[in-house]
């Protein structure tokens, strides 16, 4: 890739001396959805699919972006002079809500730099193409301009304040942790209310991790995302009258159980159970794994994904039929939605003599009862983004 990457650089900016070659992941959760802004627990580990980014500073204060995935838009130009979101920069809104949000924390740039990318993370499928984008943006801006003081983490969290503040989408950290921390082999156990982590390794010997991708994405993503952030955020401030919490996450199930009444919103009430729960089932999920009990792993999922369909309310009819057909498929250890929702992925881990029947009988009955065909990748986990030396 770094041939093309460099060729596209040299043709656009006049040669490619002096450019740098750099990858970030994209990311898949195994479990722990729609916790990350609730204080809770997260499973998530990046993916070898991912942004790959050559880039190189320029002398004068103008920053250049061009996607190889979206020639169209041609070379977006902007300036550190004028760090604002414009509708016409489309995808660049990416990278340079990175460059704004660097200036917001102190670092500013003093030139600019011109930046080729081009990724293979499916578009619109859940799997974090933009946290994969702007933690790309962030490792090139460090390495650019020499900025040795900040971790990876602290990149992630550039990563969320770029897309929450720049971007319009109230996501949380997970996504941006996941790519900017991911480590081969590995899932990450974070604790988003502590930022505490372990790697887990996932070695699954006779079973493989199989994404789904439904090939839609429903409307109103952001909005729906931002809906279900705030009705969360009301149930806890209706158990804030009784407990002393922070957060969801704070709260076992029973402690839960036996405050739930304060919340009067059903609706909210709902969205706070499956935050509760799912926390539970996805610290009890890293438990099983240790012991090496892949299928209660794998029973949770499937309550992970009931939950999201029934209380969380983010599944959608193409990801249920994808679940459903998974679950009748013997050697499908679990299977759930993966990612913020409304379309985009399922996760299923499948025995290995299994594989080609998923695949297969998946395949058939989704093209038949959506219309459309249905995409397999299988997982192989990788390192979180870096720049790529030679
Ligand atoms: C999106 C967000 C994440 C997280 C997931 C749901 O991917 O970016 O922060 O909330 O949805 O788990």
């Amino acid at each position: 890739m770094k041939k093309q990457l460099f060729d596209k650089f040299a043709e656009l900016f006049g040669d490619s001396d002096g450019a740098h070659f750099y990858f970030s992941p994209g990311r898949v959760n195994l479990i722990g959805e729609h916790t990350d802004y609730n204080g809770g627990h997260v499973f998530p580990c990046a993916l070898t699919l991912g942004t790959y980014g050559a880039a190189r500073k320029r002398d004068d204060r103008l920053i250049h972006f061009y996607s190889m995935n979206l020639n169209r838009f041609g070379v977006v130009e902007a300036s550190l002079d004028d760090l604002t979101n414009k509708k016409e920069y489309n995808w660049a809104n990416y990278p340079l809500g990175v460059v704004w949000a660097f200036a917001e924390k102190g670092y500013k740039p003093e030139h600019g730099f011109d930046m080729v990318i081009w990724g293979n993370i499916p578009n619109g499928s859940g799997l974090s193409s933009s946290a994969s984008l702007e933690v790309l943006t962030g490792v090139i801006l460090t390495d650019l301009f020499g900025i040795d003081s900040l971790t990876m983490t602290d990149l992630a969290l550039i990563g969320q304040y770029s897309e929450n503040n720049f971007n319009g989408c109230n996501c949380g950290i997970m996504d941006q942790f996941a790519v900017a921390m991911g480590k081969k082999d590995n899932a990450i156990f974070l604790d988003t209310n502590t930022m505490n982590f372990e790697y887990a390794p996932i070695a699954l010997d006779d079973a493989k991790i199989i994404i789904t991708n439904s090939k839609v994405k429903h409307s109103l993503v952001d909005s729906a995302y931002n809906d279900r952030r705030q009705e969360c955020s009301d149930a806890l401030a209706a158990l804030k009258t009784e407990l002393d919490i922070n957060a969801l996450g704070d709260l076992t199930p029973e402690e839960f159980d036996a405050h739930s009444s304060l919340i009067q919103d059903p609706v909210q009430y709902k969205r706070a159970k499956h935050a509760v729960y799912e926390n539970q089932r996805t610290i009890e999920a890293v438990d099983a794994l240790k012991k090496g009990d892949i299928a209660q792993f794998g029973k949770l999922m499937n309550q992970s994904h009931i939950s999201l369909r029934d209380d969380y309310e983010v599944s959608c009819e193409e990801i249920d039929i994808l679940v459903d057909l998974a679950w009748k498929i013997p050697g499908v250890i679990g299977s759930r939605i993966t990612g913020g929702g409304f379309g985009g992925c399922t996760v299923s881990i499948v025995k290995n003599d299994a594989v080609d029947t998923f695949i297969e009988s998946i395949g058939r009955a989704y093209k038949e009862k959506v219309g459309h065909e249905a995409e397999f990748y299988t997982v192989d986990i990788g390192d979180g983004a870096s720049r790529i030396e030679g």
